[in-house]
C-alpha cells in the first residue's frame, strides 16, 4: 500500500475547520455545516472517479445524510467497506472526533483512485451522519442493506485517529481484521492495545449487530493515559487521550500529527490487504 501523505489529511481537516467556522462552528446533524462537509468530501471523490451516492434519513425532525462511494470493479458479493462518521457534536468543530477518521479514509480512497487499484474484492467507503445521537446514520444504512448485508465481507471503522495525547487501540471484535492492523503496527515497532473504551460506541456497532465482521482503529477519547501507556507511546500520563473530546477546543490544533499519519497509513495497508 502507498504511504499516505499526512499533509493531505491535514489539508482536508483545515477545510473541515473552515466549513465549521463558516457555519456556526460545527458539523452537527441538522446543521448547515454538516451538509457543506458532505459536499466537500463528495466533490473530491467524484473528481477522482468514484461512484457516489448521498442517502437521506430523518432524525429529530431534521434530514441526515450518508455519503457512499464505490470504486468500480472487484467482487461485489465480497465488499470491503471503510467508514467514518462525518458529523460533530454541536459544541465544536469535531476535528479529531471525527474529522480525523473522515479525512483519513478520504485520502486512502483518493490513493486507491490514484493507483488505479484493481482489487479482487469490491471497495466501498462511507461517511455517516448523526453518529452522535446514537449511530443513527449507520443504522439507517445497514437497515437499508436488507439481504445485501451478506455481501459485506468486512466493515472497518475509524472514529478518532489523531488524538493529541494518543494511544494505539485496535478493535478486537474480529481476529482476522484485528491481525491486519496489528501486523502493520508491528512492522513499525509501535505497540498496540485492544480497543475497549469504544465497544458499542461507534458506527461499527451497527454492522456488528447485523452479523458483519468489524475492525478499526482508535487513538482514545476521555479515558486517562496510564504511566505504562505513556512509556509505550509517549505523551502525558494522567491526562486524557483527548482532553478536548466533545468540546469547542476540538479544533485543527487538537491533533497529534504522528498518530494521524500512522493510523492513516495503517488504513491504507488494511484496504490494500483485505481487498486483494
Ligand atoms: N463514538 C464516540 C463519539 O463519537 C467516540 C468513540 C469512538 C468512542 C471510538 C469509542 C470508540 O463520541
Ligand atoms: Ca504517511
Ligand atoms: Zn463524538
Ligand atoms: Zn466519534
Ligand atoms: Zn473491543
Amino acid at each position: 500500500a502507498p504511504d499516505i501523505d499526512v499533509k493531505a489529511v491535514k489539508a482536508d481537516l483545515d477545510q473541515l475547520q473552515s466549513i465549521a467556522d463558516a457555519n456556526g462552528g460545527n458539523r452537527a446533524h441538522g446543521k448547515a455545516g454538516y451538509k457543506a462537509s458532505i459536499d466537500y468530501v463528495k466533490e473530491k471523490l467524484d473528481k477522482a472517479g468514484f461512484t457516489t451516492k448521498v442517502e437521506e434519513f430523518d432524525n429529530g425532525g431534521a434530514k441526515g445524510y450518508n455519503l457512499v462511494a464505490d470504486w468500480k470493479g472487484g467482487d461485489e458479493s465480497k465488499t470491503v467497506m471503510a467508514g467514518a462518521h462525518l458529523d460533530s457534536v454541536p459544541a465544536g468543530p469535531g476535528i479529531n472526533d471525527n474529522g480525523s477518521g473522515s479525512a483519513g479514509i478520504l485520502e486512502v480512497a483518493l490513493a486507491v483512485a490514484k493507483s488505479n487499484l484493481k482489487p479482487t474484492k469490491h471497495l466501498r467507503f462511507a461517511w455517516f451522519g448523526d453518529e452522535e445521537d446514537g449511530m443513527v446514520g449507520s443504522k439507517a444504512y445497514v437497515d437499508k442493506l436488507g439481504a445485501d448485508k451478506s455481501k459485506i465481507d468486512s466493515y472497518l471503522n475509524f472514529d478518532m485517529i489523531g488524538s493529541p495525547n494518543p494511544g494505539y487501540f485496535v478493535y478486537d471484535d474480529d481476529t482476522r481484521l484485528e491481525k491486519v492492523f496489528k501486523d502493520w503496527f508491528a512492522t513499525k515497532n509501535i505497540a498496540t492495545e485492544k480497543e475497549t473504551e469504544g465497544d458499542g460506541r461507534s458506527d461499527h456497532a451497527s454492522f456488528k449487530d447485523a452479523g458483519i465482521p468489524v475492525g478499526g482503529l482508535f487513538s482514545g477519547a476521555d479515558y486517562i493515559k496510564t504511566e505504562k501507556q505513556a512509556k509505550a507511546w509517549g505523551g502525558t500520563a494522567g491526562k486524557a487521550f483527548d482532553a478536548c473530546y466533545h468540546q469547542s477546543c476540538d479544533t485543527s490544533k487538537n491533533l497529534d500529527d504522528k498518530a494521524l499519519d500512522n493510523n492513516t497509513d495503517a488504513i491504507a495497508h488494511a484496504i490494500w490487504t483485505l481487498s486483494s
